[in-house]
């Protein structure tokens, strides 16, 4: 299949191409297009063949559902089943935005897109792009984050080509995006909602809307319970670099000591070996590639490039890359929360 790239500026859409991308959509096509959060593969969600192709393109595993994207608050009606009063509170102070609720299905909500749960995720995103891409594909759009399974999520159109062209009839490339990471995924079927993905809007944000809000207890532990997390993709390896990613963790000076002392024994052994810092201690590191993600003095800067570092990593052919650790503030969860997964919880205290 020949794929087709558009560039759209988001100042200035241009609304024949977001036509012929909402043609597509209802012929039973694949889209990427940009969110706030990641880029996602956009097919029509109430046609269960056409979300098939999805797993196809991506390689996903058909148990992890999809989340059903729309363009007005109206729409949820038709999908789901009930809103509890916690969700339209939330829906009200965070939509368009990056959070995704769970809810019971409706069953014009096929099986295929919700891997057989009777509870469908759903999202309406803050970007321009993909809300006028949304009306005009029909206005229930399931997309999961636009690269192969398992790879890093893209945050260019770029990452979106190496994984999927010649897999989608058309990327739609509006810059990169935002925020970086995929959004907080909240449960509010129960009655104290649970978040099943940490992201961008944090626990305290919830709280302060809706009162308690609980966590799913995997998200909070290095991946050595039994229990199953909630949200079914969260089970798998993710958001993997090919090279071994450690993070090492500590006090800044013996992070620091630790790393220039890996990354030299693995350089003299010949490997190809990376270094993921901060831009306050770049300066410290004298070995290997080294690459700032970002300032701590602004989480929203390391969440932004986390991806794109990976995948700078990855074509330059790395073979270790060892990344400093983060602080748990408020997002703090969710860029550890991927960083662990990617870095199939490999971590060194020191
Ligand atoms: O920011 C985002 O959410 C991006 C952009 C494109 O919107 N999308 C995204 O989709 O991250 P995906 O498919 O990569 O992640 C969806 C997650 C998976 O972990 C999946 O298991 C979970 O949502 N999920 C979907 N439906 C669910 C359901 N009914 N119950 C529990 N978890 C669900
Ligand atoms: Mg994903």
């Amino acid at each position: 299949m020949d794929t087709k790239v558009k560039n759209i500026d988001v100042n200035n859409i241009d609304y024949d191409i977001i036509a012929q991308a909402g043609e597509v959509l209802r012929d039973g096509g694949l889209v990427a297009f940009p969110t706030e959060t990641v880029y996602g593969l956009g097919a029509n969600a109430l046609d269960e063949s056409a979300s098939a192709k999805i797993y196809q393109a991506k390689g996903r595993p058909s148990d992890n559902p999809l989340i059903i994207h729309i363009c007005e608050i109206s729409a949820l009606d038709k999908i789901v089943d009930e809103i509890p009063e916690t969700a339209q509170k939330l829906v009200q102070k965070f939509w368009p935005g990056p959070l995704t609720m769970i809810f019971k299905k409706k069953s014009i909500v096929p099986y295929g897109i919700t891997g057989g749960l009777d509870t469908v995720a759903v999202r309406m995103p803050d970007s321009k792009i993909a809300l006028e891409l949304i009306k005009a594909g029909g206005g229930y759009i399931a997309a999961p984050s636009a690269n192969t399974s398992g790879r890093p999520s893209p945050t260019k159109a770029t990452h979106v080509i190496e994984d999927l062209s010649g897999k989608v009839e058309m990327v739609i490339d509006g810059g990169m995006v935002g925020i970086g990471i995929e959004s907080t995924i909240v449960d509010v079927t129960s009655e104290i909602p649970m978040i099943l993905r940490p992201g961008y809007i944090n626990k305290e944000m919830l709280e302060e809307i809706v009162g308690k809000v609980s966590i799913d207890r995997t998200i909070l532990f290095d991946g050595e319970i039994e229990e199953k997390p909630k949200a079914p993709g969260m089970k798998y390896k993710h958001y993997a670099p090919t090279g071994d990613l450690t993070i090492i963790e500590g006090k800044q000076e013996n992070v620091v000591s630790k790393t220039n002392k890996l990354v030299s024994e693995k350089v003299r052994d010949g490997y190809k070996t990376g270094v993921i810092c901060t831009d306050e201690t770049l300066k410290y590191y004298n070995d290997g590639i080294v690459k700032s993600i970002g300032t701590r003095e602004d989480e929203l800067s390391i969440s932004h490039n986390l991806y794109d570092v990976l995948r700078q990593f990855d074509d330059l052919g790395v073979e270790y890359i060892f990344s400093e650790s983060f602080e748990h503030g408020s997002m703090g969860m969710a860029i550890m929360n991927r960083l662990l997964k990617a870095a199939g919880h490999k971590i060194i205290h020191v």
